[in-house]
């Protein structure tokens, strides 16, 4: 007999299936009866989707079993080329050689680091509510969240203010293979984004090497030595180094710019949490996290098993792919009281938006600091924020992102 209330099961690799938000109550049923769940692929073979926070934090902790390097992180097959570029980077790395080029970097990405970049990080969020409320409507997921991560970026790199746009749209364009209409603004400009992204950071790269050493990340990253593959500890070539800041922009653009779209919008279907934080900004903190945990910014990563094993009693088989869905884990009844409850309040709140363990994001500190202080900006700016017109999601089985938020924002 059919349970009438059983939701309607979707694919949930089918980007289409995102594009009215995603489809909780279906993943919360998952939860209850299949945790480690079989989805059948448009490609003709199939993927493990792991919905339990217990079972997503195994996987991450598992790098050799669970492997980032053997097909990449991404759930479609990627040709030889694509694959070997993603193996270039840390997030689809194994350990060891993961390690030996994770930790040199580590240091520059941790706490007190980033804790000293606060001021740069305002006076960026100043300039961009400045420019916002000179506009009053805006489309802010564009005008206003996708402006801070490249600034930020550029800024810490000391990258030449005039290329801060052009690095914005390169970034813009290599995240939304999926959207057909994002993918078609700027199809003129660059071929490849990715290419033409490294290629300007391969030069800029090479000539910050012969110029003296400043104070800023390109200066520290180009002094770092790093011991890859059994070779002796040097410093990065310019290719490894162009390929890095890839990386960084890639990785750090468009979740950045959907946790503060996503994390505004949740605020204004939430009044009451938004006049609380206004009352007391101190609740901003927790509030950042809250917005990463019910609105996090990407559904899944994937890993490979490298072996058979088994997953809460699941039998896995060597080549198997693997998905640990975020989306699933950050909404488990186990670890979070009323899971899919929006509240700014929530302590703890073990999230798993930044991955945990050996992948555990480079930027997770980075984000939280820009977090922090575009909420505490937005709201300082603007006392009256109301949207204006219709909020509309990209369209990505990857993404959990919003492409227009329209909105008014009027100044004390
Ligand atoms: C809200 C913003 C962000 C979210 C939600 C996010 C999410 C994630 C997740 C889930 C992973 C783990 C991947 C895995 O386990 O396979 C990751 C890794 C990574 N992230 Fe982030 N990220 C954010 C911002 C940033 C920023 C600002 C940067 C850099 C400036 C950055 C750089 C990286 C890098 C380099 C890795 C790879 C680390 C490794 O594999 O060791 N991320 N991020």
């Amino acid at each position: 007999m059919t349970d009438l209330a059983e939701p309607l099961a979707v694919d949930l690799f089918d980007p289409d299936a995102f594009v009215d938000g995603p489809p909780h109550d279906y993943l919360a049923h998952l939860r209850a009866t299949q945790p480690v769940f079989r989805q059948a692929l448009a490609e003709g073979d199939d993927a493990w989707v792991v919905l339990r926070h217990a079972d997503l934090v195994h996987v991450a902790r598992e790098p050799n079993l669970f492997s980032a390097s053997l097909g990449g992180v991404v759930i479609e097959d990627l040709d030889p080329e694509a694959l070997a570029m993603m193996r270039h980077m840390l997030l689809a790395m194994d350990p060891p050689p993961h390690a030996d080029y994770r930790a040199p970097l580590s240091p520059h990405f941790g706490a007190r680091v980033i804790g000293g970049l606060e001021e740069r990080v305002r006076s960026i969020c100043r300039r961009i509510m400045a420019e916002a409320g000179e506009q009053g409507d805006v489309e802010f997921v564009h005008d206003v969240c996708g402006a801070l991560p490249s600034q930020v970026v550029g800024e810490i790199m000391g990258l030449p203010e005039q290329d801060w746009g052009r690095i914005q749209r390169w970034a813009e364009r290599q995240t939304s293979g999926q959207d057909p209409e994002l993918a078609a603004v700027g199809e003129d400009d660059d071929e490849n984004a990715m290419v033409a992204m490294a290629m300007y950071f391969i030069e800029f790269g090479a000539r910050r090497r012969a110029e003296p050493m400043r104070e800023d990340l390109t200066s520290l990253i180009l002094a770092t030595e790093f011991g890859r593959d059994d070779r002796p500890a040097e410093p990065m070539s310019d290719i490894d180094f162009g390929s890095f800041c890839v990386q960084l922009v890639t990785a750090g653009n468009d979740t950045t710019k959907t946790m503060l779209s996503s994390g505004l919008q949740a605020l204004l279907q939430h009044p009451d949490q938004l006049a609380a934080l206004r009352a007391d900004p101190a609740l901003i903190p927790g509030a950042v996290e809250e917005i990463l945990r019910w609105a996090n910014p990407l559904h899944y990563f994937r890993r490979t098993a490298s072996a058979d094993t088994e997953l809460s009693g699941v039998p896995i088989a060597e080549g198997d792919k693997v998905a640990m869905y975020y989306t699933s884990a950050n909404r488990d009844e186990a670890v979070f009281a009323d899971a899919q409850a929006f509240d700014v309040r929530r302590n703890p709140n073990p999230h798993l938006s930044f991955g945990i363990g050996e992948h555990f994001c480079l930027g997770a500190h980075l984000a939280r600091l820009e977090g922090r202080v575009f909420f505490e900006e937005l709201l300082a700016a603007f006392p009256t924020i109301e949207q204006t017109g219709d909020a509309v999601r990209v369209r990505s089985n990857l993404n959990n992102a919003l492409k227009r938020l329209p909105v008014r924002l009027t100044p004390a």
